[in-house]
């Protein structure tokens, strides 16, 4: 996984994975700063046994740069406390995939002097994620069953508004005064009705779509409207999967959601980047599907992805709330994201982000794959 501190939705690059925990063995010689471990070890830092003997500065330069000195910090400590104990995120060798690790172990002296550290390192990724999602969407639904009710209410009362409005409209227009009171009124009143619909599609209970979406047409339609969105600074790369893969949607939300995706990208971008925008598929386990209160199967996932500043671990834990902004000033609402996660929801699906500061951020719409596709998809 990229960065999670708080792992909000935020997932690892590969989500499903065969082994829940590895762990391995290592001990540092404090001497001459050099680590030997096993082949766990090597398997949880994605590199081949040429690494069997290696540096105490290469092994730092694995965890992710935010986490680096607090990890040099743990090991200094280690030194004079006795025992070392952490949890932080690393970078794997080979996929680049930023995993969770649990590292333990305790010193050993000489002459009242430091002279080696030994002890295990644990790959706990899944754990926590699956933990986190647990929580976090148990959070998110409960939210959206709140948002539910508050959109029913404020919208008897939009309407009950509404209902005077129309019968004052008459009387008003004798009275340009009253008129431009009139007028100013309804414009409130359409203003509230967009906010609630967007609060109602976060809100909105799963339905089954009938719809099946072909995901390649879809992005080539978008080709066009993306680059408009998005303006010249930014490179837009579209990489659709295998032609005729399909998913269950509504194709106009779908739109609405990678569009809403790409502007939000385009704001992480001031200066320009790249907005990539690919597919993939993903089968879902029963027990993962558990934690995420879905059903297992097969899923085919948007990914949007920029180089933009990223998100910071307190930030990203909140993204999927609705009315959740750090824009100040503008128009926006805080209310894209939590429509894409409502969106996801009512189609059956889930959508997870991959951040890191300074290095971009990746949004995972998760979607059914349209049953016809899922038996060739495997062939
Ligand atoms: N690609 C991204 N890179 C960095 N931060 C992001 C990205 N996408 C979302 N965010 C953060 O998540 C917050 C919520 O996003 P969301 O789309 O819900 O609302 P918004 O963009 O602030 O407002 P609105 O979408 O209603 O115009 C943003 O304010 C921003 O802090
Ligand atoms: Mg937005």
């Amino acid at each position: 996984m990229r960065h999670s501190a708080h792992n909000t939705l935020v997932h690892s690059s590969d989500p499903f994975p065969t082994r829940i925990f590895i762990t391995g063995q290592w001990e540092i010689d404090l001497l001459s700063d050099t680590i030997r471990c096993s082949p766990e070890v090597d398997e949880i830092f994605g590199q081949t046994r040429s690494y069997f003997s290696w540096r105490l500065n290469a092994a730092l330069n694995r965890f992710v740069s935010e986490d680096r000195s607090s990890v040099r910090d743990e090991l200094e400590q280690a030194r004079s406390t006795g025992s070392i104990e952490f949890e932080k995120r690393i970078r794997r060798v080979g996929d680049g995939a930023l995993r969770w690790v649990h590292v333990k172990g305790y010193t050993s002296y000489a002459d009242g002097k430091p002279v080696r550290m030994a002890g295990e390192v644990i790959d706990v990724t899944e754990w926590r994620l699956s933990e986190d999602r647990r929580r976090d969407t148990e959070k998110m639904e409960a939210i959206r069953r709140l948002c539910r009710r508050l959109s029913h209410d404020y919208n008897n009362l939009l309407m009950v508004i509404n209902a005077n409005l129309e019968m004052l409209n008459e009387q008003a227009e004798h009275s340009p005064k009253a008129l431009r009171f009139f007028t100013a009124a309804r414009d409130g009143v359409d203003r509230g009705a967009q906010l609630n619909h967007k609060l109602s599609v976060f809100a909105a209970p799963r339905e089954d779509s009938n719809e099946t979406v072909n995901i390649g047409h879809l992005l080539l339609s978008l080709e066009r409207p993306l680059r408009d969105a998005v303006g010249e600074a930014i490179e837009v790369r579209l990489i659709p999967g295998a032609i005729g893969e399909s998913c269950k949607a509504d194709a106009q939300e779908l739109k609405a959601a990678i569009l809403s995706l790409a502007i939000n990208a385009r704001e992480a971008m001031v200066t320009g980047g790249v907005l990539t925008i690919s597919t993939l598929h993903r089968r879902i386990t029963k027990d993962f599907a558990q934690t995420l209160g879905i059903a297992p199967g097969d899923y085919l996932v948007v990914s949007v992805s920029d180089s933009g500043v990223g998100i910071g671990p307190d930030i990203a834990a909140r993204v999927f709330e609705p009315l959740f902004t750090t824009k100040r000033g503008g128009t926006a609402k805080g209310l894209g994201l939590s429509q894409v996660y409502g969106f996801a929801r009512q189609s059956g699906g889930f959508v997870t982000i991959e951040s890191e500061l300074s290095h971009g951020t990746t949004i995972f719409l998760h979607l059914p794959l349209s049953p016809t596709m899922s038996s060739t998809a495997y062939l």
